[in-house]
């Protein structure tokens, strides 16, 4: 495979500053891209970027929260100020907090869904004029196996996934006209800091999601950034409204 699939273009990756976003920012930078990633974790946003491009002409951290209509702005902005255009948007930022509908409160339901739905409602709506008027661009919004299916535990977080499968969707149609793609992509069991609250909650809801997985192993987050690759890249140009699987055959 080259190195060269994302040559040319620019990417804004929220919830970069770990976990699989910074995985994506890595490969997406071998391929040729600059990248700007946002977090709510500043120094480590910070060190990634470093990390990832020590003189900053590749890779550029900003604090961001998702849930702030203002935050989005004003990223974007810097985005196109310090690279120029925006080509890719990766809505990657959530956060997973365990709960059913007997345990749940009204105030974690909305912690989550503000961050992992509204937060990607407000990215693709900060984009989009750009991207509509270059006629150009992908969007790829990170659901989860938890946004194809029925997950006990999962209310909060698989409410707010499914949502993001459905926003997907529409907006695709919405933004197809104007050359801009929309897919979402649904990992499984990635390991990355999230799954530690799997660990944290203890009561063995790790051990009891691997052996669910067909091919027997939890994924490193470059398998995901593998996929988000192919979304990001002209690779996938006929692609748009579609859901990608990442997830070992869990769902099979
Ligand atoms: N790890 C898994 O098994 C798994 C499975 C399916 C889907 N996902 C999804 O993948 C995405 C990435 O998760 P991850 O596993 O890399 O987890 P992670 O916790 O390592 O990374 C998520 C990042 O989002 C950031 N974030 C949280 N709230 C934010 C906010 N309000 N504004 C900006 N940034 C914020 C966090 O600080 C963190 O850096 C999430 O959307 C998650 O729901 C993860």
């Amino acid at each position: 495979m080259g190195k060269d699939r994302l040559v040319g273009k620019v990417a804004f990756i929220s919830g970069g500053a770990r976990g699989m976003g910074a995985s994506e920012a890595q490969l997406f930078i071998e391929e040729g891209a600059k990248v700007v990633i946002s977090d709510v974790l500043d120094d480590e946003g910070e060190r990634t970027a470093k990390r990832l491009s020590p003189d900053g002409s590749s890779c550029r951290f900003v604090r961001h929260d998702v849930t702030s209509e203002e935050d989005w702005r004003k990223a974007i902005d810097f985005t196109l100020a310090t690279f120029g255009q925006l080509d890719i948007l990766v809505n990657n930022a959530g956060i997973f907090e365990r709960g059913t509908v007997l345990d749940t409160s009204l105030a974690a339901y909305r912690r989550t869904i503000d961050i992992n739905q509204v937060g990607v409602f407000l990215g693709m709506a900060a984009v989009a004029p750009h991207m509509t008027g270059r006629k150009t661009g992908s969007i790829i919004n990170i659901s989860s196996v938890a946004g194809l299916d029925g997950t006990p535990g999962f209310l909060a977080y698989g409410a707010s996934k499914w949502a993001v499968r459905g926003m997907t969707r529409g907006v695709a149609k919405e933004l197809a006209p104007f050359g801009v793609r929309v897919n979402s992509i649904h990992p499984g069991i990635i390991d990355t800091p999230m799954l530690q609250t799997f660990d944290d909650v203890g009561e063995g809801v790790r051990e009891m999601v691997r052996t669910r997985i067909p091919l027997g192993y939890e994924a490193e987050p470059v398998h995901v950034a593998r996929l988000a690759l192919y979304l990001a890249s002209d690779d996938s140009a006929y692609s748009t409204g579609s859901e990608f699987k990442v997830d070992g055959g869990w769902s099979a």
